[in-house]
């Protein structure tokens, strides 16, 4: 039969179909952002219906929740502490798992210790990026020989689905999502139709054959995963390894998870040998933290369901040249700027003729407002020259009016300072801190809290 074509116009930010084209997409309202899509079909039929309909499937029933098996105890474990944790508690069979991060932070060298860790599982390793050789030179240097790994270059996806059906890996990895493409389609692997085609495929043989797909993606500048994000929509559990790459320490954080909580974060250290987990991350992020020296402070932040314990650190410097800067690494740089305004305004600290530089240790980025405290602390100990002198942990959302606001889970966070062997604690008003070992003060404005910490005048 002849082929037929077919022309599309793909939106890249949301995926968006229409058959005309068009300057702005008719769902995002972002403009230039719809690409053309060539469809061949072999047969004469539309790919998306052949596929979504497979022929000969018995026709389903609906069933009620008790007719349901309960599947959480089918869960294995990684082996690896950190990386059960951003998974839910161990990897589901049959699940679809997006790996994101930058490029050289680690993705493929994370795969193949996952893969290595599971030994009792068959794996295949698609790889459209490196060469077997590659590959090997990684696996000795990490010093590990999986003898239940496969490895397999291909990158014609429909290829890759055949190889995988008749292998019957237990744990398939797609290195990378960018580089696999579909015959029918005329466009680049890596374009928004390539990537969401591949993606729907993949995602058909996890749930039919019970095969846990690791797709590993690109991100980019903007740090969204890169292709679209309905890839995000579609997968089951989305990963994103974060950390700068001078430092050793690796983030891997979960963004989605359809069989676990979300934000959940592991914390790993990359060095000669690979990946290893950090047992004990709050150790990690406080282990050069000095409470004599001026401009630091120690906020708890929840991440996912684990507090962390985390320095900030801020340096406050009369401007050379004209405009004042304002750099914030790891946090909100509105948030920055918010709070400079409120200590300003509401508490007469002068920042107007002065460059500010906030810094989280250790390349985490800082999302809760439970941190505002202790970066106001770090803000004003830098402007004043003074510092607490002994470990302080400042935990409390600041509000406009300088007021201390109350934060979630406080009792689980100041269980972790305590661990640490925190003494002090300056937290919102309306907490008793009964039975706690450690001081707790309980503030109600910004002021109180500088003063009792001794980080102002
Ligand atoms: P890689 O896994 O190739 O990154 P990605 O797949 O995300 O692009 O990791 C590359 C970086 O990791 C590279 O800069 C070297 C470093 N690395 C180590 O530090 N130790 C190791 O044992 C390995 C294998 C890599
Ligand atoms: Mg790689």
């Amino acid at each position: 039969m002849a082929r037929k074509k077919r022309t599309l116009f793909v939106c890249s930010h949301c995926g968006w179909e229409t058959s005309q084209w068009l300057g702005a997409c008719g769902s995002c309202s972002r403009w230039n952002t719809l690409e053309e899509v060539v469809v061949q079909d072999d047969d004469g039929q539309k790919p998306h219906k052949s596929r979504l309909h497979p022929a000969g499937r018995p026709p389903l029933k609906p069933v009620g929740l008790d007719d349901i098996p309960v599947s959480d105890a089918d869960r294995t474990s990684t082996g690896m502490g950190e990386l059960d944790r951003v998974l839910g508690g161990g990897m589901m069979p049959g699940s679809f798992i997006l790996l994101g991060g930058d490029p050289g932070i680690g993705k493929s060298t994370l795969a193949l210790q996952w893969v290595s860790l599971l030994a009792g599982e068959k794996a295949l390793y698609v790889s459209g990026e490196e060469s077997l050789a590659q590959i090997r030179q990684r696996a000795k240097r990490l010093e590990v020989r999986p003898e239940n790994l496969r490895l397999y270059t291909e990158t014609e996806i429909m290829k890759v689905i055949e190889t995988a059906r008749a292998e019957k890996p237990g744990i398939l990895i797609i290195d990378s999502i960018q580089t696999v493409y579909h015959n029918a389609l005329q466009s680049m692997p890596g374009t928004t139709a390539q990537i969401r085609e591949c993606a729907a495929l993949l995602m058909q043989l996890a749930k039919q054959e019970n095969v846990t797909v690791i797709a590993i993606g690109h991100v980019t500048k903007d740090g969204d995963l890169a292709g679209p994000r309905i890839l995000e929509h579609m997968v089951d559990t989305v990963l994103q390894f974060e950390g700068e790459k001078q430092s050793h320490h690796r983030i891997l954080r979960t963004l989605k998870n359809r069989f676990g909580p979300a934000q959940e974060v592991g914390v790993f250290e990359m060095d000669n040998g690979g990946l290893s987990e950090v047992a004990n991350p709050s150790e990690l992020f406080l282990s050069e933290f000095d409470p004599t020296v001026s401009g630091n402070a120690v906020v708890c932040s929840m991440e996912g369901t684990r507090p962390l314990l985390i320095e900030i650190q801020a340096l406050v410097t009369p401007t050379s040249y004209g405009m004042p800067q304002r750099t914030a690494s790891g946090f909100d740089h509105r948030r920055l700027s918010l709070l400079l305004a409120v200590l300003e305004k509401r508490c007469g600290w002068e920042f107007g003729n002065h460059d500010v530089f906030l810094n989280v240790a250790g390349g985490l980025k800082l999302t809760e407002t439970a941190c505002d405290l202790g970066v106001a602390g770090a803000l004003v100990s830098s402007l004043s020259g003074k510092a607490a002198g002994v470990p302080v942990v400042m935990i409390g959302e600041v509000g406009l009016g300088a007021e201390v606001r109350r934060v979630s889970q406080l009792e689980r966070r100041l269980d972790e300072a305590e661990a640490m062997g925190f003494q002090r604690a300056i937290v919102p008003k309306g907490y008793s801190g009964e039975g706690r070992k450690m001081k707790i003060s309980a503030v109600g404005r910004i002021s109180d809290a500088l003063r009792t910490s001794g980080l102002d005048e």
